[in-house]
């Protein structure tokens, strides 16, 4: 874990902004405290200068979508995690208090964006974000477990109840059947590592008993890392090789945490 001091990040360098983004693919995640002053724009412009910001196109249902960031009209690539209600009336996303269990955002889909940035807004402290490196977990398998790795397979999808309460229906129920994802990755940074959204998993053409064991590894409380959000933080989060968690928070409609998703393509 990486933790960047910096006063104010909209005053870096587009090569500094860079560096941190090198930072991101390396360590995967990085977290920059006392953020409070910057605004959404802020936050589109810092990861702009690290690759391409989701701005939500139409073929994947704006209005769906626009209704979580419709505080900020014309302003699309931030999207609000809160329970909150915005001046229509509408929560953002995953409103809800209960823990939202392992798993990477959009796991199913190709291409997908590398990196996220949280924001936390208001209201944020006393919630936590939990996260598995899944480079370091790799890295502590034995030869014969890593050999058993090797040329894994399965398809992702996402269902009601499974990592998330079966009462929150945003997304949908579904398995990408047209794509099989590698267990064994390597990003950009030449690591090697697991892409194992377990709870995200469907037709595993592995052994069952290895499935198992590598959900019981990546695990351990030594390999989890929890963040204890303090508003103004802003955590960065690779979307391959790290899995994320949020505990159950009880004030969710009192916190806000802006959501940005990008690619690393000006790395
Ligand atoms: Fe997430």
């Amino acid at each position: 874990m990486t933790t960047v001091t910096v006063a104010d990040i909209t005053k870096l360098s587009p090569e500094g902004v860079r560096n941190i983004g090198r930072m991101l693919r390396n360590d995967l995640y990085v977290i920059i405290p006392n953020q409070n002053h910057i605004s959404p724009q802020d936050e589109v412009e810092f990861c702009e200068k690290i690759g391409t910001v989701d701005k939500i196109p139409p073929d994947r249902d704006f209005d769906r979508h626009r209704r979580h960031t419709a505080e900020y009209d014309d302003w699309n690539g931030v999207a609000r995690v809160t329970g909150e209600l915005n001046k229509d009336g509408e929560p953002g996303l995953f409103p809800h208090k209960e823990e939202i269990n392992w798993h990477i955002d959009q796991a199913s889909t190709i291409p997908r964006n590398c990196f996220l940035m949280l924001h936390g807004v208001r209201g944020t402290s006393g919630s936590v974000t939990g996260f598995i490196n899944n480079i370091i977990t790799y890295n502590d398998l034995s030869d014969d477990i890593k050999q058993g790795c090797e040329g894994v397979k399965f398809h992702c999808g996402a269902e009601h109840g499974t990592y998330s309460p079966k009462s929150y229906k945003f997304f949908r129920n579904h398995i990408n059947n047209s794509h099989k994802f590698d267990l064994v990755q390597q990003n950009a940074s030449g690591h090697t590592g697991l892409y194992f959204p377990f709870n995200q998993i469907y037709d595993w053409e592995g052994d069952k008993g290895l499935f198992d064991l590598l959900v019981d590894h990546v695990t351990q409380d030594k390999y989890i890392f929890e963040h204890c959000w303090e508003d103004g933080d802003v955590v960065l989060l690779e979307q391959n090789l790290l899995l994320h968690k949020r505990y159950y928070f009880e004030s969710i409609a009192e916190r806000l945490l802006h959501r940005v998703s990008f690619n690393d393509s000006n790395l």
